[in-house]
């Protein structure tokens, strides 16, 4: 069916080629062309803007021939790069269900119920007080930011002045601190809420890679009398580049004596909390002020899955608010007896988050975890923790080989090292490393730098990963690094 704007809608079962075009590419066989071929898609897909529309048959073909086959293969067994992974079915049921049947998340329909819902069963699986509040966002950036945000408000209202209102004043100047570690959107989250990137300081780190909690005293002391605010201390629960766990209890205690907010970051280490052999190191974090986490990542939700929890529902909804609007007016209703979905919002959203549409983020987790079951997530974050000490044994076994840091979660950094060359020159060696297995595709870790050291990160969050995935890692990385070894034994050492 369609209108004279000739845009279809109705017949889904047209989408059936399609689905089988991506059910074989979630088989990830044979290399992957996506990169290599990219200047043949590229030029197919590359028309200038079409007069008359093509019609939704060749849209298909397009989508199933081109662009399907040349998409991004982050779910493949072997990949373990950054923290991300591509979806299971149920949250890929859950996000076109959504999107065709519960395109907005506000209003009083199953959808909306589900973004309540699903958010409660996250407090629950976490332990976090029941009292929390929870917004779905669209990723770990935004789940900082709007975290940060309510740490604002709540930091600069103890200065008697509205933020939200008035804007930050100008004669008081504002700290945040977070380890020297700390991913980067917290320093881009401080730049868009006016305290500016400069403001974070990071403080240094231990040899476990969690922040020094006697530097941070000393340096709030010294930033105190030079008259800065602490504005709130960052605690990262598994840290991007090894997993690392910040001291959060000892750090709520400093929190509680400056009278200063705590956030927790656990984008990619708050599932860790799960696996009782690191449980403890997550003390404290049920008394933080907020904590940002994403579905998207350990969970394996659909990217654009992050959520942003706080203590305080209402210091969110003063920094947040959309504040009362003509067009909204009148929608706003009792929610239990209403006639019509659209005689109320439902669960309210928009008034704690930067966004006022937006997609059903809550039906993703709710399918997962409806589908998998708390103990179904258990098993796989100790599984993929498993997967780094197994790593992590197996490169100390290897005579070429090197562990970087030490394993906490589901990270293990290492390299190949040889005694004939220099830091520079294994570097170097690692880089090449690294792009070699990319090219075979088999093995697609990431790179971070530990001390100086270019290492080897496999971060295991993807629930396709297998252990022999894992123990072909430690023996291709050997087997190529001893092939590379001759070049760059004559590359000169700095
Ligand atoms: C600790 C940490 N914080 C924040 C982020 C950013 O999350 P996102 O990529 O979902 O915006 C990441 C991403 O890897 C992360 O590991």
């Amino acid at each position: 069916m369609s209108y004279p704007d000739d845009a279809a809608f109705g017949d889904l079962s047209v989408l059936s080629p399609l689905l089988n075009q991506l059910d074989r590419f979630n088989q990830f066989e044979g290399p992957d062309p996506a990169g290599r071929r990219q200047h043949s898609w590229k030029a197919h897909l590359g028309t200038p803007l079409p007069e008359e529309g093509a019609g939704i048959d060749r849209v298909l073909a397009d989508l199933s021939e081109w662009i399907v086959p040349n998409g991004l293969r982050n779910g493949h067994p072997g990949f373990c790069g950054w923290v991300t992974t591509s979806p299971t079915t149920s949250g890929t049921a859950a996000t076109l269900a959504s999107t065709v049947a519960g395109s907005q998340r506000v209003w009083v329909h199953a959808f909306n119920y589900l973004e309540h819902l699903s958010l409660e069963w996250l407090k629950e699986l976490f332990g976090f007080p029941a009292h929390w509040h929870g917004t779905y966002t669209t990723g770990g950036s935004s789940a900082n930011l709007i975290a940060l945000g309510a740490a604002r408000q709540w930091a600069v209202e103890q200065q008697g002045i509205d933020p939200s209102m008035n804007g930050l004043p100008k004669n008081l100047k504002w700290r945040i601190y977070a380890s020297s570690e700390v991913h980067h959107v917290v320093n881009r989250a401080a730049a868009i809420l006016g305290i500016g990137r400069r403001s974070v300081i990071g403080v240094p780190v231990n040899q476990a890679g969690e922040l020094d909690l006697d530097q941070l005293r000393n340096q709030i002391s010294r930033d105190r009398a030079e008259g800065y605010l602490p504005m709130a201390i960052v605690a990262t629960a598994g840290t991007v580049n090894t997993g690392a766990i910040d001291p959060m209890r000892a750090l709520r205690q400093i929190a509680d004596e400056e009278q200063t907010w705590l956030h927790v970051d656990g984008a990619y280490g708050m599932f860790g909390i799960l696996d009782d052999r690191v449980s403890d190191r997550y003390d404290g974090v049920a008394e933080a002020d907020s904590v940002a986490l994403d579905p998207h990542k350990w969970l394996a939700a659909p990217v654009g899955n992050g959520v942003a929890m706080v203590r305080d529902r209402d210091v969110m909804g003063r920094a947040f608010t959309l504040e009362p609007a003509a067009y909204l007016e009148g929608s706003i209703g009792e929610q239990t007896e209403v006639e019509s979905p659209f005689d109320a919002f439902g669960e309210i959203f928009h008034e704690y988050n930067l966004d006022q549409s937006a997609p059903s983020r809550g039906v993703q987790v709710w399918a997962i975890l409806r589908e998998i079951g708390k103990q179904g997530i258990i098993r796989r974050v100790v599984r993929h923790n498993d997967f780094a000490r197994h790593l992590a044994e197996l490169v100390q076994q290897a005579p070429n080989l090197e562990l970087l840091s030490p394993v906490v979660l589901s990270i293990c950094c290492f390299r190949f090292q040889h005694a004939d060359l220099t830091d520079s020159q294994l570097n170097d060696l690692n880089k090449r490393l690294v792009a070699v297995l990319r090219a075979e595709g088999d093995l697609v870790p990431s790179m971070t730098v530990v001390n100086g050291k270019l290492a080897i990160r496999p971060c295991y969050i993807n629930p396709r990963s297998r252990l022999r995935d894992v123990q072909l890692l430690a023996r291709r990385a050997e087997e190529i690094g001893l092939e590379l070894l001759p070049e760059f034994r004559e590359s000169p050492a700095e």
